[in-house]
């Protein structure tokens, strides 16, 4: 396949262009089901062949709302085509849009290895011109030296050759959330698409107009810091207001009223202002420390950006140092835990608060009694079935014989709990809620002992001894 520029321009144009995806995990599935509803050719590729085999099947790899019906949906979609190698979907398609995963190095730092091994497999398939598309998190200049490493090794490919097919690298960072993956394909709030050239401008415009939503063009680092510093503002937005819920705990005030208070404010904005067990999952904290890596090796002040690390690392001490409050002494107790997943639509528990703190519960001696609507699966092989972890079929097997139940994901399905039911079916009525989910009144309507996360001296205001004698 030779294509140039301009036949690359026109087939863009009349929707004839294959759009490869590279990489079908979390953002890659979405978005390659997402072009593909929008009516583009795409073919996706994955280096992991159990994922394309579980595909062809017809099955997503991994829950995520909508996406299992949007897969059925394409599944015989002639414009929807899973390709049998990576170097196939480079070699049919003109736009390459890179959706590999970037984890973090023990040292903080983003590992591009697998975007340097896309480089490299790119290099060796370039039968014409390709627009290459940075969908993953990378840190600022990435682009660059995913050229560099192209040309490098085309050329070499190419036995040095002067003729070599062009190609142009974009980045166009993802802001989907996981659990909203496909809504969030649809509906953005923005794309950002960082280009260097005319030709790229034109084809990200082509194919993303359908989607009515502002597109800010920008040169390549630019879009590439705009991911990094979006990910790190909210997540200080997080620490922010969980360092508030800490001081409202100690002095008696209500953290939700006074996220409702500064969120009305629009300088401040309502949204990621929830107190809670802290954030996690494979985007927050792994693309933060990379973003404090970035800082200091350019001679930037990362100090804010390691507080609100700090202060998410702290949660697991603030959220033990509640249930300790709540029991006393962990070891020995029954422990019912609501929610693994990192958070609620999804079945991810990559970096999820949940696991750290069923894990630190279980090493103080505390018989866990867990149910995830959708995370269990995953979670059986970091925290195996046996005698200390018994995995349930709801949150009421979950608070059987418990000493305390534990609500550490926001699934709506814990909002709308029978608590009577839960009442009578725990050895110990108490429930210490690290998301806030739940009604306060209506717990202790239900005659539980309700702490939660700053909103202290309100919630305990009636103690275990005073439901207990109510109750009994
Ligand atoms: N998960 C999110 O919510 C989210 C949101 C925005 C951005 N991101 C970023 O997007 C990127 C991907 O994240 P993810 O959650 O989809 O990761 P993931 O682990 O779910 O998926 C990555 C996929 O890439 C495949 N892969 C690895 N090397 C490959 C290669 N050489 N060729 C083809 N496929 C290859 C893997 O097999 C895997 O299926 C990361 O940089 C991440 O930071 C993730």
């Amino acid at each position: 396949m030779q294509t140039n520029r301009e036949t690359v321009r026109n087939e863009v144009k009349l929707k004839q262009a294959s759009i490869a995806v590279l990489g079908l995990g979390h953002v890659g599935l979405p978005t390659a089901l997402g072009l593909a509803e929008l009516g583009w050719n795409v073919t996706g590729a994955d280096a992991d062949p159990r994922k394309i085999a579980l595909l062809r099947q017809g099955q997503s790899p991994f829950y995520e709302p909508g996406l299992q019906q949007l897969l059925t949906r394409h599944a015989a979609n002639p414009r929807f085509r899973l390709a049998d190698s990576v170097a196939d979907a480079i070699r049919s398609s003109a736009v390459l849009f890179v959706c590999v995963g970037t984890p973090q190095r023990e040292n903080g730092e983003a590992d591009l290895t697998q975007v340097e091994e896309l480089a490299r497999t790119i290099a060796a398939n370039l039968n014409g011109y390709k627009l290459i598309v940075e969908k993953s998190t990378v840190p600022a200049i990435t682009g660059q030296w995913v050229k560099l490493t192209i040309q490098r090794y085309s050329r070499k490919a190419g036995n040095g050759s002067a003729a070599q097919p062009e190609f142009d690298v974009a980045s166009n960072p993802e802001f989907l959330q996981e659990g909203k993956a496909v809504d969030d394909f649809f509906h953005p709030d923005r794309i950002v698409c960082g280009v260097e050239s005319e030709l790229a401008r034109s084809i990200l415009s082509e194919i993303y107009a359908p989607l009515g939503c502002p597109v800010l063009f920008t040169d390549v680092s630019t879009a590439e810091l705009i991911k990094h510093a979006a990910n790190a503002f909210l997540a200080t937005k997080i620490s922010f207001i969980n360092m508030v819920a800490d001081l409202c705990d100690s002095v008696g005030a209500d953290v939700r009223r006074v996220a409702e208070g500064i969120g009305l404010d629009p300088r401040i904005g309502r949204a990621f202002l929830n107190a809670g067990v802290g954030f996690g999952g494979y985007c927050f904290p792994k693309d933060l420390r990379a973003f404090i890596r970035l800082a200091e090796e350019n001679g930037a002040d990362a100090s804010l950006l390691r507080a609100t690390e700090q202060i998410n690392e702290s949660r697991l001490d603030r959220f033990v140092h509640k249930v300790r409050q709540a029991l006393w002494m962990i070891d020995g107790k029954v422990v019912g835990v609501l929610g693994l997943a990192f958070k609620p639509g999804t079945d991810d528990i990559r970096e999820s608060p949940a696991l750290r703190i069923a894990d630190d519960l279980a090493r103080r001696g505390a018989r866990l009694r867990v149910y995830d609507p959708k995370a269990m699966e995953n979670t059986k092989s970091v925290l195996p079935e046996g005698d200390t972890v018994t995995y349930c079929a709801d949150a009421y097997g979950a608070a059987e014989g418990a000493h305390a139940l534990l609500v550490l994901t926001e699934w709506e399905e814990f909002r709308n709990l029978d608590l009577p039911r839960i009442r009578s079916l725990m050895e110990l009525p108490v429930i210490v809620d690290g998301r806030n989910l739940l009604d306060p009144d209506a717990v202790r309507r239900a005659g539980l002992e309700y702490l939660c996360m700053g909103r202290q001296r309100e919630a305990s205001a009636q103690g275990l001894h005073e439901i207990l004698a109510a109750a009994s």
